[in-house]
């Protein structure tokens, strides 16, 4: 079986944050998320997590996904990459083969993951080390060989001669390991160097030593060894992240509008032809159809989105609209909005918890809010669904066809019925039959002569009030 161990324990300190290192987000997913996706890519059924103070934030994202292990940090408690990986082995059968990889590289692809078991397999080595090579790999451990090119062992930054520390390749803090060499060479590593600690790499003297296999494995784009330790390089990350990932969309057939400004997060589906404006985020478990133009500024999160969809400047949030539906600018569908095909949300207008039938429109200022709506419903400007007491959220519910004058409260529960028409101004209360005209509001009177008589009022206020500052200033004198 395939397994491996995920450190994850560190404290993190150069990211300044009081959150877990692994869980910032990068492309609204967290590090450690990435790092999973990859080894289930590459093959691996169990995944053991060595987490510390994040334990619990860890265990409710992933749950079943992982098994876990606590390292606890204290005086009298070894530290290290090596003693982590010691307390991961224990879960470990002896025939396994291991990926042993860091929280924190969310860039490793799949496909290296892949290759470097297969090498490793193919070799039959005790243990391989996943290698890139960067112009000036500072702090991380460099990769030392002999003269024939084989692979000696792995050196610290710390404990690096000055001829060392020009060696171009590193260790990427990745590797495949046969389980039970793994468990023999961590029992016999010891805290006897510069940091103190139980060193992960020192497994390799003690693989040499015992005369087994070593192998490397060289990455081909060295950027996948980025791992992120401070705000900066997780920034890098994402520039490097959001690259690839908009690439492949546009590789796909989707047109986009300066790329480097839009972020899709890794899972999101988008047909060909569509167009994507400057800014657009698009997060979470969202689909997109073809042909559709989303513009900029736009937000969406776990959207489902057909074909023919023109989303302007707005945000769609666990929401649905259907093919040919539209809307904005500046609106917003918030959770469990469902526009059936040809919906037209207008400028300002907020849908929530609700249904729109086929060609309903709401064109300008309107809140739809906890409603069925039947199709071809006209919402007039500055509609309101009344659907809260103060205490408790109630439904409304309007049948095909039916009119909603501008300016009307809709006071849930109410049912309207076909065709029913609900006058401008009115304030619903009682349900509306079919067909029937609906109004509520005082009569109009029309009072003749009122102008002119306000008119002399004010005039006759105004002299008084002059002849009085006259006064005023009479006496100051
Ligand atoms: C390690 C390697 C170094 C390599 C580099 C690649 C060692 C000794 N060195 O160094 O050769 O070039 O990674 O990035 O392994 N962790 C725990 N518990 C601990 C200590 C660390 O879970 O007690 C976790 C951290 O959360 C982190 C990972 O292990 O995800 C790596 O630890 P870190 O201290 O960053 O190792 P480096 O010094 O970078
Ligand atoms: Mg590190």
């Amino acid at each position: 079986m395939n397994s491996s161990i995920i450190l994850a324990a560190g404290e993190g300190t150069r990211m300044k944050s009081k959150h877990s290192k692994v869980l910032t987000k990068l492309l609204n997913r967290p590090l450690l998320g990435y790092v999973l996706d990859a080894l289930e890519g590459a093959g691996v059924d169990k995944k053991v997590v060595i987490v510390g103070r994040n334990e619990s934030q860890v265990k409710a994202l992933y749950g079943e996904r992982c098994l876990y292990v606590k390292q606890e940090i204290g005086e009298d408690i070894p530290y290290g990459t090596g003693y982590a990986a010691s307390l991961g082995v224990e879960l470990l059968d002896d025939q396994d083969s291991v990926l042993l990889v860091c929280g924190d590289t969310p860039l490793v692809r799949k496909e290296s993951l892949q290759e470097l078991l297969e090498l490793h397999e193919t070799e039959g080595n005790a243990a391989t080390v996943m290698s890139g090579t960067k112009d000036d790999p500072f702090n991380y451990g460099r990769i030392v060989r002999d003269a024939s090119d084989n692979f000696i062992g792995i050196v610290e930054e710390k404990d690096c001669t000055a001829d060392q520390k020009k060696i171009k390749e590193f260790n990427s803090g990745m590797y495949a390991f046969k389980a039970d060499m793994l468990k023999k060479a961590l029992s016999q590593i010891d805290t006897n160097n510069q940091q103190g600690e139980l060193l992960l790499t020192d497994v390799f003297v003690v693989l040499r030593k015992m005369k087994q296999p070593i192998g490397v494995y060289r990455v081909k784009d060295s950027v996948e060894t980025d791992g992120i330790n401070d705000k900066k390089q997780l920034a890098e990350a994402e520039v490097k992240m959001r690259k690839r990932i908009n690439e492949a969309h546009m590789m796909e057939g989707v047109i986009m509008e300066v790329p480097e400004t839009i972020s899709i997060e890794p899972g999101v589906t988008i047909g060909r032809d569509t167009r994507i404006g400057m800014g657009v985020t698009i997060t979470g478990n969202t689909t997109i159809g073809e042909d559709c133009w989303i513009t900029a500024g736009s937000r969406l999160d776990n959207a489902k989105i057909g074909n023919d969809v023109r989303i302007d400047s707005s945000v769609v949030e666990s929401s649905v609209m259907e093919d040919g539906s539209n809307i904005g600018p500046y609106s917003h569908l918030r959770p469990n909005a469902h526009l059936g095909k040809g919906v037209h949300i207008g400028n300002f207008v907020e849908v929530k918890n609700a249904t729109m039938g086929e060609g309903s429109k709401a064109g300008h200022l309107a809140y739809v809010g906890d409603a069925d709506l039947g199709k071809n419903i006209n919402v007039g400007c500055g509609v309101v669904f009344v659907n809260y007491d103060g205490k408790f959220k109630h439904r409304s519910t309007i049948a095909d066809n039916a009119f909603i004058g501008s300016n009307a409260n809709i006071v849930a529960p109410v049912f309207v019925d076909e065709e029913g028409y609900v006058a401008a101004g009115s304030t619903i209360t009682k349900d509306v039959g079919k067909g029937e005209l609906s109004i509520e509001r005082a009569e109009q009177r029309n009072i003749e002569g009122y102008v002119a008589r306000k008119k002399a009022r004010d005039a006759n206020k105004l002299e008084e009030i002059e002849a009085a500052k006259k006064i005023a200033e009479g006496n100051r004198q």
